[in-house]
């Protein structure tokens, strides 16, 4: 959950990684460091406990670190708390070897006792610090390279890392090393570069090589050169990277969250157009075939987070559309319960990131039973991406804030279009019901900009409810997976205790909860059960509660209950969610910017959790 910079060229080294960590801080945000080799040399280290901008402050935006290589780290703590002592980047103890890691080391206390029985001290609590002693440690004892160093320590880590080092007598060069954590290279002409994702170089260049699991590399200025863990040469062809590098800056908003917010009808125009292929879907790379289509049981559905929410809103529509049952299971929960997988089982895994451990750990538990996968990705290359067997790639660009919005947004278009093609080509739809879904999904972008262009509603609304300690998000079917990331997001960014329920459920306990004043937001987009989940708006309304609607244009009676209400454009019912999640993100947004909250990095969060 770290971030990771290395650069070797001929530029001055601090400003560029600083820049790079800036773009990468929302993967950790507690402490951060750099260590830049000088004219003497001599290896320079800097590290500065809270955000990049005190590590910035003390080293005058990089400049008071003079040359040309060096590398720099943004820290997510995992072992030892947030401090300068325990910030990256450590070193050995005689400083022949420099490094930054992003992962976890689950045997360093045992890789740690080794170490100090052969006399080597250790200064921090990290993880960290044993893996670069280790790599010391066999650069000793076998009197060789930084490859075959690395490698050796490599066979003894168990867990997952990306490690950018730098060693006191290669002055021209820097060397990484991948499992399991995230890890690309960039270069150009003269230079190179190292980082956990793509949006830290893109300003430099656009030719990216994905470095593959347990490989090692070899940087010199705008050289790169791949091993693999028995230290034998491998080729990676170099990919051009579309995206565009403004993506990634705010380009005039506030935050990155309300860009993103905004940038959605695009996220889902671009996936849309990826696969809608006039009157009909065509997955072509993504390698799903109507044999594969017909040949499929069961759907389980696995991820973590909003993309779990996804999961939640695609189990109603896969099943009423293409009468297929889905289970939707968290990552973290799937990995470790033993499931019973059934041979003819499609198990889909949902993430932005295409890192987060839980999720590729869920992936690879289908993959060793045998058992087909298909990935719904927005990160191209990332480590879900490489290992399912199929890959649908979302169409969101980059998504720096660490609430997601449009990657969310664009893996709902991805599963509907699933839906959609798989009820066709299983013949429980027929070809008018087909195009119809088809041409309304076309329709959801420009719904999703009319309901942006009422944003000061919400706006306003959120400034008054502002000091809201408590909220509740109620909703039934569809409207309660609506509900879930809702909640989400209002605690994530506003630290607004918040719970989603199924709206029927609340009279079995929750509704204890609601007294004078408590906020409670009803979904109510199912016609079908637009009148049950009244009743139960009816119910908290009569114990004091404030109540916010959410509904379609023309479900006028909700006001006859709700105290504020917000329409959202009428569509079919398996889309809504698309829709009426809009006016919720902007609720936390602008809840936690009333609230003076740092909206894009929330406290004790990490854009992509690599970590279980
Ligand atoms: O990268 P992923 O989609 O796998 O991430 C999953 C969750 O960590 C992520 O959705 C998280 O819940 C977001 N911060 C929610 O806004």
């Amino acid at each position: 959950m770290c971030g990771i910079v290395g650069y070797n060229g001929y530029d001055q080294a601090a400003p560029i990684l600083l820049d790079g960590l800036e773009k990468l801080e929302y993967r950790g945000y507690d402490s951060s460091g750099l260590a830049v080799r000088n004219g003497k040399n001599e290896i320079e280290i800097v590290k500065a406990k809270g955000r990049l901008r005190i590590l910035s402050e003390k080293t005058d935006g990089g400049n008071a670190l003079a040359g040309s290589c060096g590398i720099g780290h943004t820290r997510w703590a995992t072992h030892g708390e947030p401090s300068e002592n325990n910030a990256h980047p450590h070193i050995s103890d005689d400083k022949n070897v420099t490094g930054v890691h992003n992962g976890i080391i689950e045997n360093y206390q045992e890789l740690k006792e080794k170490l100090l029985r052969h006399n080597y001290r250790f200064y921090s609590d990290t993880d960290t610090e044993v893996a670069i002693k280790l790599i010391d440690y066999y650069m000793k004892k076998y009197s060789e390279g930084p490859v075959d160093s690395i490698a050796r320590a490599m066979t003894r880590i168990r867990g997952s890392y990306a490690l950018v080092v730098m060693f006191r007598d290669y002055p021209d060069e820097i060397f990484c090393a991948r499992k399991d954590s995230p890890l690309i290279i960039g270069t150009k002409e003269g230079e190179t570069f190292a980082a956990s994702d793509v949006p830290a170089i893109l300003k430099y260049t656009r030719t990216v090589y994905y470095i593959g699991n347990q490989q090692i590399a070899r940087l010199g200025k705008g050289t790169a050169e791949f091993f693999d863990i028995d230290r034998e040469p491998v080729e990676i062809e170099p990919k051009e990277v579309k995206w565009d590098a403004e993506a990634a800056e705010k380009g005039g908003f506030e935050h990155f969250m309300i860009k993103e917010i905004h940038e959605q009808p695009k996220a889902v125009r671009d996936t849309i157009n990826s696969i809608v292929k006039g009157n009909s879907i065509e997955f072509g790379e993504t390698g799903i075939s109507d044999e594969i289509i017909q040949g499929i049981g069961r759907i389980i559905i696995v991820a973590c987070g909003s993309a779990y929410h996804v999961g939640m809103a695609a189990q109603y529509v896969f099943e009423d559309l293409a009468k297929i049952p889905v289970r939707v299971e968290l990552a973290s929960e799937f990995r470790y319960r033993d499931p019973l997988l059934l041979k003819d089982d499609l198990v889909i895994v949902i993430s932005q990131s295409g890192e987060t451990a839980d999720s590729l750990a869920a992936l690879r538990l289908a993959k060793e039973e045998g058992i087909r996968t298909l990935g719904i990705i927005n990160v191209v290359g990332s480590s879900i991406a490489r290992e399912a067997e199929h890959v649908f790639y979302t169409l969101a660009g980059p998504e720096i804030a660490v609430a997601t919005t449009k990657a969310y947004s664009a893996q709902l278009a991805a599963v509907y279009a699933l839906a959609i093609q798989f009820a066709k080509v299983r013949g429980t739809i027929d070809q008018q019901k087909y195009e119809e879904l088809l041409a309304e999904l076309g329709t959801l972008p420009g719904k999703m900009e009319k309901i942006l262009e009422d944003k000061e509603r919400i706006q306003w609304f959120a400034a008054k409810y502002s000091n809201a300690k408590d909220m509740f998000f109620i909703g039934r079917g569809i409207d309660y997976a609506i509900s879930m990331e809702g909640s989400l997001k209002m605690k994530e960014i506003s630290y607004v205790h918040s719970e989603a329920y199924a709206a029927g459920e609340l009279k079995h306990g929750t509704i204890s909860l609601v007294e004078n004043g408590t906020l409670v937001v009803g979904v109510c987009t199912q016609n079908r059960l637009f009148e049950k989940t009244r009743s139960n708006m009816v119910e908290v309304k009569s114990r004091g509660a404030y109540l916010m609607g959410l509904t379609s244009y023309g479900n006028y009676s909700i006001e006859d209950t709700a105290d504020f209400t917000v329409y959202i454009p009428k569509t079919d019912q398996h889309f809504t969610t698309s829709l009426a999640i809009i006016p919720l993100q902007l609720l936390g947004y602008y809840l936690s910017v009333a609230r003076g909250l740092n909206v894009d990095k929330p406290r004790n969060l990490a854009k992509s959790v690599t970590v279980e």
